[in-house]
């Protein structure tokens, strides 16, 4: 997106004293053109008003470490029980330099937390962090007043239970973090994030491939070993890190078998970062979205994972050698300069033995039936914009759905419990947007771009979809529990600057 196009198209909308504008100090400066950091040779630093300084170096090739999984404390089946305490701590990414960090129980990303269909789950949260948190459990189908919304704060140093019971049928790659009102976008990117799996009591999936969570998360650390604030560009664009981790990691290594099948579920736990990610000499199969498993296994060449969204792979090694997770190059709307180098990222390193593996069972052709939701009876209208606008003070913008910024105190849709809908998401705005609905999953139905309708290759339990600009993507849902339930844009500074409405659901 060129940026005077942008401004320009901002000014005509503008909505002065409105709450839906953020509004940015630019320091003393008056004139854009002035500011370092905005010249036109692409990419930029990211701190505008600083120098620009090359990132720290980070060591790769590490073996890959496991996530540490959550203790249950129960001693009983069907109970998982377990403490979280969110908490500053540090973390060593560079060498002999100690970063300052949020964690959840000291690690980041959290604990793996690994229950069963049909458990109860009951989990204590201590808030530690310093400031008012929350824990939302992205995707999962919890009652709304255990889902961490931003109206149900738990305060600085104080406790509360999360207790929910995990539906038959609900299996799934889920997650955790924050989202306490307005602070959500920078305990993420501090640290708070962790991988929720419900593992289904009977898996079609061969218990030899493993089962490996990735999650994926974008560091920037600054010369002096700390992670920088927020920048204007930041809130713009949603924060992009200098470096992509798996598992707090940098490029760690894997060794397997020639032959070997894994299975690996990969999460985009960035705040901004789109990833366009394919395996170089392994052949990736998609098993699983969001919500759990597909069908049946789809075989891909790449894929594309917007914030927020997850995907359950499994790869084949079958060629010795050496396998890499690596980016592709992909244009989501980048404002102004600074726009990360997206392709040649190298995630993980797979190192293939020429050994060849003790044969695997193949992969199953039916994973389980999807039921399609059906007919809706309701339909909404969301429509996505951003504003920008100068004023004395510095530039102001906003992210707005149907032309509203985000408001604790105004329900902005009233559905009822059990009711099929249909959902139509129109992005008007110069950026793609990752919309990401709270409470339950849905079906995407079409996607329409210009005058092109299409329709999804699969059937798929999805709780984030990707709105490209000037896309609409309409999906079905039915919400079955009772509540108030949030929906917003995955950038979680878009959220935090409004993209984000209430949806009460009445019984
Ligand atoms: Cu990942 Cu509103 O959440
Ligand atoms: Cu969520
Ligand atoms: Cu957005």
């Amino acid at each position: 997106m060129h940026r005077r196009g942008f401004l320009v198209a901002g000014l005509a909308t503008v909505l002065s004293g409105s709450r839906a504008l953020a509004q940015m100090n630019m320091d003393g400066m008056s004139d854009m053109d002035s500011m370092p950091g905005m010249d036109k040779s692409g990419h930029a630093g990211h701190d505008m008003g600083a120098m620009a300084q090359a990132p720290a170096a980070l060591p790769e090739g590490a073996a890959l470490r496991e996530l540490p999984l959550l203790a249950n404390e129960a001693g009983r089946s069907g109970l998982f029980r377990a403490r979280l305490t969110a908490e500053p701590a540090t973390a060593r990414f560079a060498e002999g330099q100690d970063t300052p960090i949020l964690a959840y129980n000291g690690t980041s990303p959290g604990p793996l937390i690994e229950a069963f269909e049909g458990d109860r789950v009951e989990i204590a949260f201590a808030n530690r962090v310093g400031e008012a948190s929350t824990i939302h459990w992205h995707g999962m189908p919890v009652p709304a007043d255990q889902d961490g919304n931003p109206m149900d704060p738990v305060a600085a140093g104080a406790d509360r239970i999360y207790a929910f019971e995990l539906p038959e049928g609900s299996a799934g790659s889920y997650w955790y973090h924050p989202h306490p009102h307005g602070r959500t976008a920078e305990q993420v990117y501090r640290g708070l994030a962790g991988a929720f799996v419900v593992k289904a009591k009977a898996d079609p999936i061969p218990a030899t491939y493993g089962d490996t969570v990735l999650v994926l998360t974008d560091l920037r650390l600054a010369a002096d070993g700390s992670m920088p604030d927020n920048t204007m560009n930041d809130l713009m664009n949603g924060r992009v890190g200098d470096h992509v981790l798996v598992n707090g990691q940098k490029n760690p290594k894997l060794a397997v078998a020639m032959g070997a099948k894994r299975r690996l579920r990969l999460y985009n736990a960035t705040n901004a970062r789109f990833l366009r990610l394919a395996f170089a000499n392994a052949a990736t199969t998609v098993i699983g979205s969001d919500g759990g498993l597909l069908e049946a296994p789809v075989a891909v060449e790449e894929i594309l994972l917007s914030p927020a969204e997850r995907v359950e792979l499994v790869v084949a090694f079958d060629r010795p050698g050496v396998a890499t997770l690596t980016t592709l190059d992909y244009d989501r709307g980048w404002m102004g300069p600074g726009r990360p180098a997206d392709a040649g990222l190298t995630l993980l390193t797979v190192d293939v033995s020429d050994a060849p593996a003790e044969a695997m069972p193949p992969l199953p052709e039916r994973l389980r039936p999807i039921a399609p939701l059906g007919h809706p009876t309701v339909s909404r209208r969301l429509v996505f914009t951003e504003t920008m606008a100068m004023n004395a003070t510095g530039m102001e913008m906003g992210f707005l759905i149907n032309g509203k910024a985000f408001d604790m105190g105004r329900v902005d849709i009233i559905a009822k419990a059990g009711d099929t809908e249909l959902w139509e998401i129109v992005n008007q705005a110069d950026m793609d947007h990752p919309f990401h609905l709270h409470g339950t999953q849905f079906q995407v139905v079409e996607r329409e771009r210009g005058s092109k309708v299409s329709k999804p290759p699969y059937l798929a339990w999805k709780d984030t979809v990707n709105v490209a600009r000037g896309e609409t993507v309409r999906f079905v849902t039915c919400q079955e529990r009772p509540g108030a339930r949030m929906y917003h844009c995955h950038i979680l500074e878009h959220e935090q600057l409004g993209m984000m409405g209430i949806v009460d659901v009445q019984a």
